[in-house]
């Protein structure tokens, strides 16, 4: 019988008395040395420090978890988004994806997303008047953004204007200024789009459209795309209200790649823009935010549907990926690719049907049939319809993480402001298994072998 020893008081709060008693608790017994430790449960986990206690000898540093890609560790408590992946669920703040998606619009859902509640009628006028009234941009902007090479890629451009935005507002390092770090959000929310448009605008070498704020954000965000020569640019309003949904469904998505790249930097007490050039960074990488791009550059690989079972067959022997399809926490068909689906009937009304449109539907028929796929539970994401809507809305492939960019904002400065209130919260600093070298003495260079 091991050395029993009697449960570790940890913290004194209202769950200690139920921990005391033995429930809501997980024994762990180290076979190295027989002795039994009790962990506290809450929220189904145990916290990574209380660990530590668990030594061989009282110098050691102490037990840690080893998680690469942080498959299995939640880094954060938060009230924002809930995913549940194996039934196909997405909510903000309690409100399904699919509601919302159907009945608010996306400044609607940002407030939702960043204040917690839908807004009264007052609330949602003085908001989107003060989204709308921060989407200028300096002047010398636009001289940073005509210095990038021809064909920069948009997200660079972006990543980089974002980032810039920190050199214009200084104001914005104090963050611990609760009117100064709203001030910045009405910054990032309504710049977006502009910095976004003035990427593309050079991409194609036409002139930067200033923002019409008498417009919807998805509206002027198309103006400011395609205005040419006539005195008022009129979206059509299917393209814009499509626009405005494809915005809804990206507004958030909990501990993603970029909302994480957006606290980590963030808890470095930098300012918002500058995470939040991180956070665009993130996005940009085809494993994330550039999957949409990689979807239509491999379906124009593809060419014809006839050729998906050969394609198929390539990716189940390891030679390529199916983008647009898989994630790390759906594991059944993404709730945002299925409204996306339907909301591609409708686009393609207005603007023809896409060709590519059937070689997605042929790869996802024959991939959800298919052993390899089900039995990684790989299904459509919300990047493998996007792209084509993107694309008949006349989008270059280039311009869709900047698309996504835009409608992800809402949700980094939500998970970026909760990050800085929660008190339990310090700078990021993930732990290491160092497996290098010992200590060794430093060889002179005349003294070196060459390696193999
Ligand atoms: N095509 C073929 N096989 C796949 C795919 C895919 N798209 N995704 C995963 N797998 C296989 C993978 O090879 C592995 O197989 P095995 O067990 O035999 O080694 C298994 O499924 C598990 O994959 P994983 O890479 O361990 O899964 P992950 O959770 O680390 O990766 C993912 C998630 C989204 C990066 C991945 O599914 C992927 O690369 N998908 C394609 C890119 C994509 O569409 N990304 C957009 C994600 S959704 C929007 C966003 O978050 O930005």
């Amino acid at each position: 019988m091991p050395n029993a020893k009697a449960p570790q008081a940890i913290e004194t709060n209202d769950q200690a008395s139920t921990f005391l008693n033995g429930k809501n608790s997980l024994t762990i017994t180290d076979n190295r040395t027989g002795k039994q430790y009790d962990m506290r449960i809450e929220n189904d986990t145990i916290r990574a420090m209380d660990l530590r206690q668990i030594k061989v000898k009282d110098d050691d540093f102490g037990m840690m978890t080893y998680d690469p890609a942080f498959m299995n560790t939640a880094a954060c408590k938060s009230t924002i988004t809930y995913i549940d992946g194996d039934k196909g669920i997405l909510r903000y703040r309690g409100y399904p994806i699919e509601q919302l998606a159907e009945k608010s619009n996306f400044l609607e859902t940002a407030y939702l997303i960043i204040y917690g509640e839908l807004p009264t009628k007052t609330e949602n006028e003085e908001w989107v008047y003060n989204i709308m009234t921060h989407t200028l941009v300096h002047e010398n902007m636009k001289k940073f953004v005509d210095g990038f090479h021809y064909d920069a890629h948009p997200m660079g451009m972006l990543i980089c204007s974002v980032a810039a935005l920190s050199t214009f507002y200084t104001d914005a390092k104090n963050i611990m200024d609760p009117s100064c770090r709203k001030l910045q959000i009405f910054r990032l929310i309504g710049k977006m789009p502009t910095l976004a448009a003035f990427a593309y605008r050079h991409s194609v070498g036409r002139p930067y459209v200033y923002p019409d704020n008498d417009m919807s954000y998805a509206g002027n965000f198309l103006n400011m795309l395609l205005k040419t020569t006539e005195l008022k640019y009129k979206p059509n309003p299917v393209l814009e209200r499509a626009l405005d949904v494809l915005f809804i469904l990206h507004a958030d998505h909990e501990q993603n790649c970029s909302t994480s790249a957006m606290r980590n930097v963030g808890s470095s007490h930098v300012d918002p823009f500058s995470a939040a050039a991180a956070a665009t960074a993130a996005l940009y990488g085809p494993l994330h935010g550039g999957a949409n791009e990689a979807v239509l550059n491999m379906l124009d690989e593809i060419r014809h549907k006839n050729n998906v079972p050969a394609f198929i067959k390539e990716v189940k022997e390891g030679r390529g990926r199916l983008m647009g399809f898989g994630h790390r926490v759906y594991k059944n068909y993404d709730p945002r690719a299925k409204v996306i689906k339907h909301l591609a009937d409708e686009v393609f009304e207005v603007t023809g049907r896409n060709p590519k449109l059937d070689i997605a539907l042929e790869l996802e028929r024959i991939a959800l049939e298919d052993e390899y796929f089900i039995k990684r539970k790989l299904y459509p994401n919300v990047d493998f319809y996007s792209g084509l809507i993107y694309q008949a809305m006349g989008f270059p492939v280039e311009m869709f993480p900047v698309l996504f960019a835009i409608g992800r904002t809402p949700g980094w400065v939500a998970q970026w402001e909760e990050m800085l209130l929660d008190t339990e919260q310090k700078i990021a600093r993930p732990r290491q298994i160092y497996l290098g070298h010992d200590t060794r003495d430093y060889t002179m260079m005349g003294k070196r072998t060459q390696k193999a």
